[in-house]
């Protein structure tokens, strides 16, 4: 039989990249017939004042890249990368509880991680402007790029507490 402790124990994390992460995590061990297993839980990510409503924000959380958005006050975790061509979602925007990818225009619900739409092919001004050449390359790449598709997006558990935001990893 498994029996859980729930007592938090805590773990110094290393900083990357001068990004804010957190120094301490509270985890918890589990009693296996395998032996003590660590579990990873909750780590903090953020402070509830570095996202206002209506934005984002990339952090990055183990080996996880998260994009934090806050709606209406409510903090969500997705995947912060787009499944499409990996663009940081956290760079694209966000009206209501949609995140818009910055790249090819993807669409996901960021409360569930559902895709709403796939990419649609960006359209610049003045591109009638350019050489021939760049024209031929460009419809090029726009064909490669258009089958391929793009999926829900992993939501992660957020809870708030104090004044730190704290993702389950
Ligand atoms: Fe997101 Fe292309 S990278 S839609």
């Amino acid at each position: 039989m498994r029996e859980r402790s729930f007592a938090p124990h805590y773990r110094q994390l290393t900083r990357k990249s001068g990004e804010h992460h957190l120094d301490s995590y509270p985890g918890y061990l589990e009693e296996t017939s395998e032996g003590r297993v660590e579990h990873m839980s909750f780590v903090e990510v953020s402070k509830v004042n570095e996202i206002p409503a209506g934005t984002m924000k990339h952090v990055e959380a183990g080996e996880k890249e998260l994009c934090i958005a806050n709606v209406s006050g409510t903090f969500y975790a997705i995947g912060d990368r787009c499944g499409h061509q990996n663009a940081s979602l956290a760079m694209g925007t966000l009206q209501g509880k949609i995140v818009t990818c910055p790249l090819h225009f993807s669409r996901f619900d960021v409360t569930t991680g559902k895709k709403i739409s796939g990419p649609v092919e960006a359209k610049l001004e003045g591109m009638d402007k350019f050489p021939p050449s760049f024209l031929a390359y460009a419809k090029r790449i726009a064909e490669i790029q258009a089958p391929i598709k793009t999926y829900d997006r992993q939501v992660f558990p957020v809870r708030v507490e104090g004044l730190g935001i704290f993702v389950d990893i």
